[in-house]
């Protein structure tokens, strides 16, 4: 089955050295957690709770000590409370952590000094320090990024134990990009009661739009498994295709089970995603509609050579699912951010006034990332049903 997006280390010697240790490794979710959340997931399609799915675009190895998670942890839970009371509404939030490593790269190399060298694709895979010896693939950060996923994972399942007392937000649950398929396949574990396999890397693991080709490794395997599952989907998703994809991942047509990810970006959502939205609707999958306004929204800063998005762009966005989806008689189910747990300066919007002030704290290992204030400004917007600015 072809693998999209894979690096290059099959012949390196660590490599059945690591698939091995991982294949023998204790699962990082359970089963009864993901039992727990497809209920909670069911009600949404037809109910009146929201989803909140944010966090790094790529966690980093450097940031997974106990006070960073915990830091994490605490905007997170700022900002799904403040989406929970500017809509009156119960909110089930999702990381993007606990195993978000690794990425997908739009070119495999890129170009330092006079030399090309291979693009960073996450910690699970090479390092981000831009030297050609640094980006070389090493199969071993499968167990680095395991560990460091079992010491988040834990974190956040102390975190849900004391959370119980704040009824209006339920999580935070954890979610990544499934898309090394070396250690996705290796963490695919069976359900002591019902022997169902389910993967144990995350709680909610998604396709990305550059790997959801449906007849294709990623999707494959996430056929296979019990989790919750996400799909994004960008401008060049045609209605025929997430017909197919819909078919593939919720053959049973069960609640909750697909989150559809639209990523389209202001300018093209208008025209992409109503035609994809009917066919959703009159295939009769229950599907949760996320709207992820960033990633359809990414513009080079050429003359500081940083990828920035605007805030209103991404309002923009938003604001045009919401009525997309709901025109078409389906429930606009939340949002799908990129946030940062510290004060960045990686977005324009809010005290970030201008591509100058990008340069203050700009510290993402890919995407840029909203602060505090700027996923605040969001959900204020989203809440209101207007653009605010
Ligand atoms: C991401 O979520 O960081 C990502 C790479 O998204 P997409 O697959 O939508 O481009
Ligand atoms: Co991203």
């Amino acid at each position: 089955m072809p693998a999209t997006q894979q690096p290059d280390w099959r012949n390196h010697t660590d490599h059945h050295e690591a698939c091995t240790s991982l294949a023998k490794s204790e699962p990082l979710v359970t089963s009864a957690e993901i039992n727990s959340l497809r209920t909670s997931l069911s009600a949404l399609p037809g109910g009146d709770a929201l989803l909140l799915q944010a966090g790094d675009c790529a966690e980093s190895f450097y940031e997974s000590s106990g006070p960073h998670i915990a830091e994490k942890l605490r905007v997170l839970d700022k900002v799904a409370e403040h989406l929970g009371d500017c809509t009156s509404s119960r909110v089930v939030c999702i990381g993007r952590m606990g195993g978000q490593f690794a990425k997908p790269r739009s070119r495999a190399t890129e170009q330092h000094g006079d030399g090309s060298i291979p693009a960073f694709r996450g910690h699970m895979v090479n390092s981000e320090i831009a030297t050609l010896s640094h980006r070389q693939a090493n199969p071993s950060r499968m167990l680095w990024a395991y560990d460091a996923s079992e010491r988040a994972q834990r974190a956040m399942r102390d975190h849900r134990r004391r959370q119980r007392l704040a009824p209006t937000v339920e999580g935070p649950w954890s979610s990544h990009e499934a898309l090394i398929i070396d250690y996705e396949t290796r963490l695919v574990r069976r359900a002591v009661a019902t022997g169902e396999p389910y993967l144990a890397s995350t709680h909610v693991p998604w396709v990305g739009d550059r790997t959801r080709q449906p007849d294709g490794a990623h999707v494959a395997l996430l056929r296979t498994v019990t989790n919750p599952v996400g799909c994004k989907i960008g401008p060049s998703a045609t209605p025929d295709e997430v017909a197919r994809l819909c078919d593939l991942l919720d053959p049973r047509r069960e609640p909750g089970r697909l989150i559809l990810i639209p990523r389209m970006g202001r300018a093209e959502i208008r025209k992409v995603l109503p035609p994809i939205v009917r066919r959703v609707s009159s295939s009769g999958h229950p599907v949760i509609w996320l709207s992820d306004p960033m990633h359809g929204n990414t513009r080079m800063s050429h003359r500081l050579g940083l990828k920035t998005r605007h805030l209103t762009d991404m309002i923009t966005e938003a604001l045009m699912f919401r009525d997309i989806v709901e025109a078409n008689n389906q429930r606009a189910g939340g949002l799908h951010l990129e946030l940062a747990a510290g004060d960045v300066t990686e977005c324009i919007g809010g005290s970030v006034r201008s591509e100058d002030d990008l340069l203050r704290h700009y510290t993402s290992l890919c995407d840029p990332r909203l602060n505090l204030e700027q996923a605040v400004d969001l959900v204020e917007a989203w809440a209101k049903g207007v653009a605010s600015r």
